[in-house]
């Protein structure tokens, strides 16, 4: 039997922090085995914000090297850079054709993000939506594990599969495969160390709302002694009025591999003079295997562009097959 397939990805905006690892990329590794998985390096999604070009390309190296390093296996996966397979670009302004405005400008993310930008809100940015789904559809992906921040950019995805085929195909014969979200109840919400009401994000101003993955372990223990915290007395989780407690006992937990109950019985008489040295400990222990291996990795160039030179055929061969399926559908000329 075929295996199911799996696509995801994460933007090259600098480095990645433990939302992304505990929301995203442990989730592939665990479950790789049992899917064709297809990960990319979504570097055209990095420019719908402004951008550095001189840190793009090494931003781009450093998230390819980190899929390694957390445990993705070439056995199992392939990894490749999306500026790097043209029909992204090609698949995604088909889509846009198709894609009422009105779906994209209700986007929160778009919303959240336009704020911050101002008047230099770009077309890019409320077509973000967009060349996701032709991400996920030119893979014909069953599965996309992502954090709870992407569930309503996979419904649109979802909402355009219906739309599209609805209009140029038939119920027997559907040309885009409809894709499900994949997004673990655990993980899928990690929240800043400074703030337990804000997600933790790349793209939050303070470097002390997150801890990166190539984070060292003195800059560690310094993030988390600084976390904010509260007065109150003895750890617990789901404490609406506690959002940072229920966070960093949330953190140990998934980190420790520990369950709930396990948790509460080991915490909650400590305060947090106690509590901090225990996560700052299974952070550092957590992180240290995947950075020994990301260095490693980076130390061999040729190794790392041969990886994203094969990912990028293989990528190639099966988006291209899709992109012709679709401009078919659309009634183009043969290429
Ligand atoms: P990006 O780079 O912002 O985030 C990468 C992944 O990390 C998850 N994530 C989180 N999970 C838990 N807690 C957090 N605080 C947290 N912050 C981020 C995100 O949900 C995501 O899974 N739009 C995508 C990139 C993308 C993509 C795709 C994903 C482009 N095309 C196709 C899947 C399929 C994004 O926001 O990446």
């Amino acid at each position: 039997m075929n295996k199911k397939r799996v696509l995801s990805g994460v933007q090259p905006t600098g480095n990645l922090h433990l939302g992304n690892y505990l929301g995203a990329i442990r989730n592939w590794v665990e479950s790789q085995e049992e899917y064709d998985n297809f990960f990319c390096v979504v570097d055209l999604h990095a420019i719908t914000v402004p951008h550095d070009p001189t840190t793009l390309a090494e931003d781009t190296y450093t998230i390819a090297a980190l899929y390694l390093a957390c445990g993705i296996s070439l056995e199992y996966s392939t990894i490749f850079v999306q500026s790097q397979i043209s029909a992204h670009c090609e698949l995604a302004w088909l889509l846009n054709c198709i894609t009422p405005l009105n779906w994209l400008e209700r986007m929160i993310q778009f919303k959240e993000k336009a704020i911050k930008q101002g008047e230099n809100v770009s077309v890019g940015l409320l077509d973000y939506p967009v060349l996701m789904a032709a991400d996920i559809l030119l893979y014909e992906a069953d599965l996309v594990p992502v954090g709870e921040d992407q569930k309503q950019h996979l419904e649109l995805t979802r909402d355009l599969v219906v739309r599209f085929n609805d209009k140029f195909a038939t119920p027997e014969a559907p040309v885009l495969k409809m894709p499900n979200p994949l997004i673990r109840e655990e993980g899928a919400r990690i929240m800043s160390i400074t703030d337990g009401t804000k997600k933790m994000s790349k793209s939050d101003p303070s470097d002390w709302s997150r801890i990166n993955l190539l984070d060292s372990p003195e800059l560690i223990e310094k993030k988390i002694k600084k976390a904010k915290t509260d007065p109150i007395k003895g750890l617990w989780f789901d404490d609406p009025e506690r959002p940072e407690c229920d966070n960093l006992l949330t953190l140990y937990r998934i980190l420790s591999q520990k369950s709930k109950t396990e948790v509460i019985n080991e915490c909650q008489d400590m305060g947090w003079g106690q509590f901090k040295p225990l996560l700052i400990e299974t952070i550092i222990e957590t992180l240290r295997p995947i950075q020994s291996k990301y260095y490693s990795i980076r130390a061999e160039q040729t190794y790392l562009d041969n990886i994203l030179k094969q990912g990028a055929t293989k990528a190639s061969t099966v988006a291209n097959q899709t992109l012709t399926k679709v401009k078919n559908a659309l009634g183009y000329l043969p290429s």
